[in-house]
C-alpha cells in the first residue's frame, strides 16, 4: 500500500512572504526526490479559482460576512475532494499557500464570526482533513505594509477587497494567528518572517526537515 503523503500549509497575514516560501519549499522537496503538489487557497481547481475571483475582486455587491465564509468553504471543499485528498492518498506531498487556519483568523478573529462554528464548518468542508504541519509566518505590521507597497509597485497591482479591510482588522488577524498557533503547537510552527528571503527560508527548511 502507498504511504500517505505529508500535508504542509503556509499561513500568515498579508505581506508575510508565504507564497515565495511555499514555492521554495516545493522546489526543495522535489530536489529531495519527493513528488509534490502545490496549491493555494482559495483556488487550486477551476471552480475554486472562479470563487477566488468573486472573493478578491472589488464589486458593487461585496459578499456579506456569512456569504464570504460560505464561498471560502465551497472553494475549500472542492479543492480537498478533487485535488488534495487524492494527492495525499497517492503518496504525494501537498504544499498549500493558506488553508483552514485562514478561515479562523480572517472570518473568526477578523470578521468576528464564532470560532467554534468555524471549526465545525471547516471540518465539514474538509471532511476533517488537517495539515500535518502548518508554518505560520509572522511579521510586524510595518514590515508587512512595506512589502505590500513594494509588491504593488513591482506588479502594478493594487490591494484587493480583503487587503483593504480597515480598522484594526490586520492587528486582530495577527493576534488570532498567534492564538491559534499557541493552542495547537504540535501542528503549527511560528516562524519569524521579518528577515530577508534566504534567512526566512533557512528557518522554514529547518522546521520541515524532521518530516523527511
Ligand atoms: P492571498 O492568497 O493572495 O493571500 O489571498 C487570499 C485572501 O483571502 C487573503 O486576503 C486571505 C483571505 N482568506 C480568508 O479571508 N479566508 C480564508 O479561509 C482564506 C483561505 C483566505
Amino acid at each position: 500500500m502507498t504511504e500517505r503523503g505529508t500535508f504542509i500549509t503556509f499561513e500568515g497575514g498579508e505581506g508575510c512572504g508565504k507564497s515565495t516560501q511555499a514555492r521554495r519549499l516545493a522546489e526543495a522537496l522535489e530536489r529531495n526526490g519527493i513528488e509534490v503538489l502545490s496549491t493555494r487557497e482559495p483556488g487550486g481547481t477551476v471552480l475554486s479559482e472562479k470563487i477566488r475571483g468573486l472573493l478578491k475582486d472589488e464589486t458593487e455587491d461585496p459578499p456579506c460576512d456569512r456569504g464570504e465564509l460560505l464561498l471560502f468553504l465551497a472553494a475549500r471543499a472542492q479543492l480537498v475532494a478533487n485535488v488534495i485528498a487524492p494527492a495525499l492518498e497517492a503518496g504525494k506531498w501537498v504544499v498549500s499557500d493558506r488553508f483552514r487556519d485562514s478561515t479562523l483568523a480572517y472570518q473568526g478573529y477578523g470578521r468576528g464570526l464564532p470560532l467554534d462554528f468555524l471549526d465545525q464548518a471547516n471540518d465539514f468542508a474538509c471532511n476533517s482533513l488537517k495539515s500535518d504541519l502548518t508554518i505560520l509566518l509572522d511579521v510586524p505590521p510595518e514590515i508587512a505594509a512595506e512589502r505590500m507597497r513594494a509588491r504593488e509597485a513591482a506588479t502594478g497591482t493594487s490591494a484587493d477587497r480583503i487587503e483593504l479591510a480597515g480598522g484594526d482588522f490586520h492587528a486582530r488577524l495577527r493576534r488570532g494567528f498567534m492564538e491559534l498557533a499557541a493552542a495547537d503547537s504540535g501542528r503549527v510552527t511560528v516562524i519569524d518572517a521579518s528577515g530577508n528571503e534566504d534567512e526566512v527560508w533557512e528557518r522554514v527548511w529547518k522546521s520541515v526537515k524532521r518530516f523527511l
